[in-house]
């Protein structure tokens, strides 16, 4: 199947950096957001990063143009109808996906494939309530979206070889490169990743070192572009607290169990560099 249109569900710092990355791909782009302003100020934060390219002369003035004309917000999810692919990058809650993969179900043509960049959640689940589980996939970005050179194919036991084939292919125009899990939490990376970075907040808690000696530690240590707490505020403390809880409820392994810290954080509205306060101030 011939991929044309691409529909980004979510315009936050995944979806907004997906949709940019597939509009610089060449692929006529649409992004929808729930409001007027989370998706003006989704769109103004990719306007940004195509200006600093342009300052940069990675694009030229013609090309950051035509890449602005390939791109379109909406806040109606209607107007993804006729998209040949979708990627769903909204919040990492299960509620909020089973709601919306029907309506996207009933929606899209027959043929449309349903991915969803979902970090830990079950992508199998998210099939289940479509009446095309074989192709719906997992097509996991890492931030940011439009540099990291890695993204994780998830296929669920119903996804086809076709979709699989697709959806590799897609990765690759999209200047990626991919790797396939199965639809286990945390796939490859996060199941790595996770428990790397709560050990550090452990750490931080129990006064083994400081959080500036923990970062530098670890970059100039093991040659890690950034420390860990650099890291946590980069991806967002929201978004490892939910891919810990939800790794945590499958294998109920204590590797996994988010530290009380983390959690207070985030009951504090200390998200990281979104919220202006994470582990470092931003403001
Ligand atoms: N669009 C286009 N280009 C961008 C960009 C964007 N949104 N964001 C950054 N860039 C470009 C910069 O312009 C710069 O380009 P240049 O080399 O031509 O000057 C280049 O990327 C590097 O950026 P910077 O110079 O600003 O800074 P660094 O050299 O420090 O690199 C970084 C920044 C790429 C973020 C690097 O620090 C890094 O790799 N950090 C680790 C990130 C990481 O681990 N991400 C994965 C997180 S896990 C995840 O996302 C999964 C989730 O499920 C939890």
């Amino acid at each position: 199947m011939e991929i044309r249109k691409v529909g980004v569900i979510g315009c936050g710092l995944m979806g907004g950096g997906i949709a940019q990355t597939c509009a610089q791909a060449g692929y006529t782009t649409l992004v929808r957001e729930i409001n007027q302003e989370l998706l003006d100020k989704g769109l103004a934060r990719i306007d940004a990063a195509w200006q600093k390219m342009e300052s940069k002369g990675k694009l030229t003035a013609q090309q950051a143009a035509e890449t602005r004309e390939r791109l379109r917000g909406t806040i109606n999810l209607e107007d993804l109808a006729d998209c040949d692919v979708i990627i769903e990058a909204v919040i990492e809650n299960m509620e909020e996906k089973l709601r919306l993969y029907p309506m996207l179900d009933r929606l899209l043509k027959p043929e449309a494939l349903l991915l969803s960049n979902t970090s830990s959640l079950s992508v199998t689940q998210m099939g289940a309530v479509t009446r095309r589980p074989d192709k719906v996939a997992g097509l996991h970005f890492f931030n940011p979206a439009p540099v990291m050179q890695l993204v994780e194919i998830v296929r669920t036991i119903s996804t086809s070889d076709e979709t699989i084939e697709t959806v590799q292919q897609f990765a690759r125009s999209l200047g990626k490169t991919p790797v396939l899990a199965k639809d286990t939490a945390g796939f490859i990376v996060n199941f790595l990743l996770i428990p790397y970075l709560i050990s550090a907040v452990r750490m931080l808690e129990n006064g083994v070192a400081s959080r500036d000696d923990i970062d530098t530690a670890m970059k100039l240590g093991c040659g890690y572009p950034m420390g860990p707490f650099t890291l946590l505020d980069y991806v967002g403390l929201d978004t490892t607290l939910w891919a810990a809880e939800a790794i945590y409820d499958e294998y109920k392994d204590p590797l996994y169990a988010p530290p009380p810290l983390l959690r207070r954080m985030v009951q504090s509205g200390y998200y990281g560099k979104k919220s202006g306060k994470g582990f470092y101030d931003y403001q």
